[in-house]
């Protein structure tokens, strides 16, 4: 008998019931569920965590550049969900943005996610909804897009650093979205982590080479990072390679931004080193470094630029389009009223339904994109902060440009910290087509308002 192809067709979806094998069918899954950490020293107890597979932070996700990455995300949480994959140049229906990209998944419904990776470079995975509270509870993970050929160095290390606000039993503590936190400079935390260790160690050698990338996945802690006993370079900024590499100082982290660093260890035996975190007069050590041995007699040669990613040109500046963004609001920012969902409200009455901040005086999302951008369009997005905090502005689906006073291009990146008056101006090729947020990263700034959205088509 012929099979026409019709009746294979029926027949290959009734495979399911004729004992497939699992692997022949279905993704690898990435379960979001709740999970226990030991934060706190053993006599208290262990931390009730949501994480993706249960850990902090979620399985590290690594694959090749051009290579595609599939997942089905099954929600096991006690709320709807979602994955933004940040910092990807995505597929805009992989982007991960419940009521924008995809309805939300919810609590025991799950979503196939399969993109593939543009660009090489340390990006990271979270949850999208809901997120000032999922992620503070710890719903994000690393993805690692692999260089071709990967830098010269002895270990590549990812450190994911995030700040929990824990009560005095070592629990994360309530009150997610409380309007205090969400009109100052959001839930900033009291205990601090890197990979889901307060006390994490490592061992190394002197000379030894090490990639280390650095991952702030705070829900607003801006991290001022630094190195003892260590010396190197920053190689890339957000996942995007710098075309010059520069001197490791001070390592300025906003929420959801990165920074790739070489680091030679300079440190001898017995010799302090680590990576520290500066509050205000003070520094704290993040990650303790041990060294004992050396890699080598001497020092390592100059490190190497990263090999650039395949970005888009800029257009000319001169003929762009220029769309300027005010950002006001929050807590001593003087904003009187602003439209929510088409209505022009006074500030008391935003404040009464969770709203205290405004992009171009509209909070929350606007019906309309800020910009409609043609398809491989130029633009240029001035952004003043006329507000008393500091604010981490992300672009999805996008790699921007800043233009800097003197008219030269910053390096690639997907997220820029505006400090409280700053105005800064970036540049993008809108090439990626499809709807695309803009949003700040201090999570609860995001749900009290401070996010748009962009149309590319
Ligand atoms: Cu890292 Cu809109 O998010
Ligand atoms: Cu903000």
């Amino acid at each position: 008998m012929r099979i026409s192809r019709r009746a294979f067709i029926a027949t290959s979806a009734a495979c399911s019931t004729l004992g497939i094998p699992a692997w022949a069918t279905r993704m690898q899954e990435l379960v979001a569920t709740s999970g226990e950490v030991q934060f706190a020293p053993s006599d208290y107890n262990k931390t009730k965590i949501w994480g993706f597979g249960g850990t902090i932070p979620g399985p590290e996700i690594r694959v090749a550049q051009g290579a595609r990455v599939q997942r089905r995300f099954v929600n096991d949480l006690p709320q709807a969900s979602s994955v933004h994959w940040h910092g990807i140049r995505i597929e805009n229906a992989m982007d991960g943005v419940p009521g924008l990209t995809q309805p939300v998944v919810e609590r025991g419904d799950h979503f196939d996610y399969d993109f593939v990776v543009p660009d090489a470079g340390t990006y990271w995975y979270h949850s999208h909804n809901q997120s000032w509270e999922q992620v503070a509870r710890g719903l994000y993970g690393p993805l690692i897009v692999e260089e071709a050929t990967p830098p010269d160095v002895d270990r590549d290390i990812t450190w994911m650093i995030d700040d929990w606000r824990l009560d005095d039993t070592a629990q994360i503590a309530g009150g997610f979205g409380a309007m205090h936190d969400n009109s100052h400079a959001g839930r900033l935390g009291n205990f601090v982590t890197v990979n889901g260790d307060a006390n994490l160690r490592l061992e190394a050698k002197t000379n030894e080479r090490l990639r280390l990338r650095l991952v702030n996945t705070a829900n607003a802690r801006v991290f001022e990072l630094g190195f003892e006993g260590a010396t190197g370079v920053v190689v890339a900024l957000d996942g995007m390679p710098l075309e010059t590499p520069e001197p490791l100082e001070r390592v300025i982290l906003a929420p959801a931004q990165r920074a790739d660093v070489i680091v030679d260890i300079t440190a001898h035996s017995g010799d302090g080193a680590a990576l520290f975190m500066q509050d205000r007069d003070a520094a704290y050590a993040l990650v303790e470094i041990l060294v004992s041995g050396e890699m080598s007699k001497t020092a390592r040669g100059p490190v190497l630029p990263l090999p650039p990613n395949p970005q888009t040109k800029l257009g000319a500046l001169s003929d762009a389009r220029s769309i300027p963004l005010l950002m006001e609001g929050g807590a001593m920012g003087g904003l009187r009223s602003a439209t929510l969902r088409g209505e022009s409200l006074p500030m008391g009455d935003l404040v009464a339904q969770g709203f205290v901040w405004a992009l171009n005086s509209n909070a929350d999302m606007p019906d309309d994109p800020l910009v409609s951008a043609d398809l491989g369009e130029t633009i240029r997005l001035p952004m003043t902060n006329q507000t008393a905090f500091p604010h981490g502005m992300h672009l999805h689906g996008h790699h921007f440009r800043e233009v800097q006073s003197d008219g030269s291009l910053g390096p690639f990146r997907d997220t820029l910290l505006l400090n409280r008056g700053e105005t800064r101006e970036i540049a993008f090729v809108a090439d990626n087509p499809g709807k695309w947020l803009l949003h700040c990263h201090m999570l609860g700034h995001q749900a009290a308002g401070m996010k748009t959205w962009l149309e590319v088509a």
